[in-house]
């Protein structure tokens, strides 16, 4: 057997994207409620409509700059994504039941803040929210399936990015604290596995975040930074304290990273982006403190970071039970990229991979840069490791019986489920589970589109809003039911 027993595999959604019911059942509005859809392939990017200081209003592409002082607002004649999204709020029973059938036995889910805590920083949390994922977790439970939550997942509250400059401000911090002892709370013994942020460290700046003013003000993106790796080891320090049986992990987005060649200019390249772009955010929540590069780079450029007393500590107290992290594809990097063509992925862009075939978005398939994280990754840090998101995003076509034949999807699965089992059979790494991307189709992160769609199971809903939300199984239904009922054995 290569996969232990108890392997969790499952699937992986987040509120924003599937839960629908924007303003239902006590929720209040958040950042990715106010994010417009957008077309990755024309690369037209999603946009924030924004009241300015000055009364007036503009749009900003999702990553551009918000200046100080400008709100994201939710105009009633705009189409927003993630108001009805894939409609798990009226469906989770349906799903859940779906779920159970592919032969999952874990759930990657997040709970919306906004749910919990209408706008980030109430009093009192609302106890319909909260009842909501009590039912969906004792549901999972019922069918056998252990609910990975994430705690945050891009659905900063809105009210906290307009009014507190979201995750830059103590006022923030100090919410999300709140909002992380109330679920550990309510949610005792019914949910074991959690992860804090997710991609911590692609989520850490802009208007997603709540963040105004993140490219040129460098000390805030810093002080940001910091109050997400506060939240972070306070959440795993809580969880722990609240219920000992809790196993929290990190999430970060952890692509491979390669040079573009053996000119050592093109390897160092590689190592610096490598250690901006993740291992900065793995080292921290693992060992607990800041790597030397990062403490050189913060003296250099006269950044001094705003630490409250005991903060130091926590970080070191708060590190986390297991790594997980999304493994989408790969990027190759060049000390001089000129003329040497741009790739895209959910990190930043690379130059062109020569060996390596793309999605319809340009995400490079890459199956052995998942080996060779899971290499990388466990000889760093030696803890458990979970991929918590893999998938392929593509432009499926349902036939009339309901039935969508993605034999290309079934060929990714394929071949990174064969890597994984290489990793655990033939290198040795503790690898528990697995939860790819999208396992019913949801609203992509990145450009709001339907179409870029990653499900097992396909829902009925187009870019435009049309569709009876409607689940089909896709033959890659059949494909993951098969290799999960057989713990991996049967991929073929
Ligand atoms: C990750 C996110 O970046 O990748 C998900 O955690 C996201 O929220 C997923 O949906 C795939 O990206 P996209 O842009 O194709 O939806």
């Amino acid at each position: 057997m290569s996969f232990p027993k108890g392997f969790l595999w499952g699937g992986a959604t987040a509120a924003n994207q599937y839960e629908g019911a924007y303003l239902e059942g006590g929720k209040g509005p958040a950042v990715a409620d106010a994010l417009t859809g957008g077309d990755g392939i024309h690369n037209i990017p999603r946009k924030f409509i924004v009241e300015m200081p000055d009364g007036t209003r503009k749009e900003f592409g999702s990553r551009d700059e918000i200046p100080e002082g400008a709100k994201a607002i939710i105009d009633p004649d705009t189409y927003y994504p993630s108001h009805m999204a894939t409609d798990f709020y009226h469906h989770w029973k349906e799903d859940i039941g779906l779920m159970a059938e592919m032969g999952c036995n874990v759930n990657r889910i997040s709970i919306n803040w906004t749910r919990i805590f209408p706008n980030g920083d109430d009093a009192e949390p609302n106890e319909e929210g909260l009842k909501f994922y009590e039912d969906v977790f004792k549901e999972c439970r019922r069918l056998g399936i252990e609910p990975l939550v994430t705690i945050y997942h891009f659905d900063m509250p809105l009210h906290l990015a307009n009014e507190y400059d979201g995750m830059a401000s103590r006022h923030t911090l100090e919410a999300f604290k709140r909002y992380a002892k109330t679920i550990f709370t309510r949610y005792k013994g019914l949910v074991h596995y959690w992860l804090t942020i997710n991609e911590i460290n692609i989520n850490t700046n802009f208007m997603m975040n709540g963040v105004h003013e993140h490219i040129s003000n460098k000390q805030k993106a810093e002080q940001c930074r910091w109050n997400l790796f506060v939240a972070s080891a306070y959440a795993v320090k809580a969880g722990h304290e609240i219920d000992p049986e809790n196993k929290i992990g990190l999430m970060i987005a952890h692509g491979a990273t390669y040079p573009y060649s053996c000119n050592p200019e093109d390897v160092f390249e590689e190592i610096e982006v490598a250690h901006n772009q993740k291992w900065f955010y793995g080292d921290v929540q693992v060992r607990g403190y800041y790597p030397a590069w990062k403490v050189k780079e913060l003296e250099r450029e006269g950044i001094v970071i705003q630490k409250e007393p005991g903060e130091d500590e926590l970080l070191k107290e708060g590190t986390v039970d297991f790594y997980s992290f999304s493994y989408y594809s790969s990027s190759t990097y060049a000390a001089h990229p000129e003329k040497l063509g741009e790739s895209a992925g959910n990190m930043v862009r690379g130059v062109k991979n020569p060996y390596l075939q793309a999605s319809e978005w340009g995400w490079t398939i890459d199956p052995l840069g998942l080996r060779i994280n899971l290499n990388q990754i466990w000889d760093r840090y030696q803890i458990p490791m979970m991929i918590v998101e893999n998938g392929l995003g593509a432009i499926d076509k349902r036939e009339a019986d309901g039935s969508v034949h993605d034999t290309y999807r079934i060929d990714y699965m394929r071949k990174h489920i064969q890597v994984m089992k290489d990793a655990v059979e033939k290198d040795g790494v503790d690898l528990m589970g697995y939860t790819p991307w999208g396992w019913i189709d949801v609203v992509s992160a990145g450009t709001g589109e339907m179409r870029k769609r990653y499900g097992f199971v396909y829902v009925d809903m187009d870019d435009e809003g049309h569709g009876d939300m409607s689940r089909s199984r896709k033959d890659s239904f059949y494909y993951m039911q098969k290799v999960y009922k057989s713990n991996g054995e049967d991929i073929d």
